[in-house]
């Protein structure tokens, strides 16, 4: 919650915000604002509707799926920047300050550079995108460098989106200045903020020192943090983007409840987000590079427009390096290998003591060692692997 309140004194603004949580539910090397229809992606990872393929979806395509967050009001996808690292936490929060707008159906935005390798190419005057140990007031000189020693608690990455958006072509969006002032043509909605916290000590218990050692998909070098970047579809429903604008509604830990026709207090989906593509594009990281370098060509792309018609002729994308557990279940449920380890599993950390609240915490969480078993490849991966699993065991051997 700290980072929350100095968010908002920062801005020095009193104004409504609300705070969801969302589980990860996939690992994809899809991206379907930047290169809809290919499986040329680095890899992402997603979270909250599940109604997500390389084709870009609607508002009302997210709306009919499952969404893996704590509000039924809300069935927009969300996705980042892959890491091996397990997240603990993933959170949006929604601020509503100046906004006179509600968020729009069928809005899509990135916000990040993903091709960032420098502080300034990381740099849009106001994503506020910043590295830094959870609770810890020390930044980098590049506060989009990871920090350069150990978290006591998560790892913590903040990125702001754009709040302007032109009413009559959405893929118009971009900042505010600093007076609250967007640009001509465009009005102000409410802005979406990513807060994600790494669970860096269940792969680098020894802690570092020096350059972080971890590594983002979009980058080739251990503890940037410049290229990491968040993408949003909208899918909140009409109504409660509407009470968004208006007042917030009710509570939910400090912030507060987007209230609408689908739900007028937290709740988890009864349903279990999935991966509507598994035949399609990879879920595991190394075979995501093969296929980025390869131009996407290990599996035919879907073709756009309609839903994916399941391919016969599809290669596997399962990586070699999968261990074990992770073939239990494939063949019923080919998507369950995909899903990164939900952050329920760290929960019991001690360090871990803020309240939770995804969805879909229990059918999520059966997947979690063999989602992380998937990454290995290199010694450190394979190493960090080992750790984490032992970590898991730990966990597990609590919970019996
Ligand atoms: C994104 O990063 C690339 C590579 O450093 C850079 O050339 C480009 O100008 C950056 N884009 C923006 C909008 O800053």
């Amino acid at each position: 919650m700290r980072s929350l309140i100095s968010i908002l004194a920062g801005a020095g603004l009193a104004s409504a915000w609300t705070e969801l949580h969302h589980a990860p539910f996939m690992n994809k090397n899809i991206d379907a604002i930047v290169v809809p229809g290919t499986y040329t992606s680095h890899m992402h990872t997603f979270f909250g509707s599940d109604a997500i393929t390389n084709v870009l979806p609607t508002s009302a395509e997210l709306q009919a799926g499952c969404y893996t967050g704590d509000n039924p009001n809300d069935l927009s996808v969300y996705y980042t920047t892959f890491t091996e690292v397990p997240i603990f936490r993933f959170s949006t929060y929604y601020t509503n300050s100046f906004a006179t707008a509600a968020i729009p159906q069928d809005l899509a935005m990135i916000s990040g550079n993903a091709s960032a390798t420098s502080q300034s190419a990381a740099d849009h005057p106001y994503n506020d995108l910043e590295w830094f140990c959870e609770g810890s007031e020390e930044r980098e000189t590049d506060i989009a460098k990871m920090p350069t020693s150990t978290c006591d608690q998560h790892l913590q990455v903040n990125l702001r989106f754009p709040q302007c958006v032109n009413p009559d072509d959405h893929s118009e969006y971009d900042f505010a200045d600093e007076s609250e002032t967007c640009p001509e043509g465009m009005v102000a909605i409410p802005q979406l903020r990513y807060r994600v916290l790494y669970d860096t000590k269940s792969v680098a218990p020894e802690g570092w020192s020096g350059v972080a050692p971890f590594q983002l998909s979009c980058s080739d070098t251990p503890g940037d943090g410049y290229c990491f970047h968040g993408d949003f579809i909208n899918g909140w429903f009409e109504d409660a983007a509407e009470n968004m604008l208006i007042n917030g509604g009710g509570g939910y830990d400090d912030g507060q409840f987007i209230a609408g026709e689908h739900g007028d207090s937290a709740i988890e989906a009864s349903c279990t987000a999935v991966d509507r593509d598994p035949e399609g594009g990879a879920s595991d990281y190394y075979t995501s590079l093969e296929m980025m370098a390869d131009g996407g060509e290990l599996v035919d792309p879907v073709e756009s427009e309609s839903a994916p018609e399941p391919s016969t002729t599809v290669e596997t994308t399962t990586p070699v390096a999968t261990p074990a557990p992770a073939t239990t279940d494939t063949v019923s449920t080919p998507t369950q290998t995909s899903s990164p380890a939900p952050s329920r599993t760290s929960s019991r950390r001690p360090s871990g003591t803020a309240s939770t609240g995804y969805g879909n915490k229990e059918t999520c969480t059966s997947t979690t060692k063999r989602s992380i078993g998937q990454k290995s490849k290199t010694e450190a991966a394979t190493r960090a692997l080992k750790q984490a699993l032992d970590a898991l065991d730990a966990l597990d051997a609590l919970e019996d």
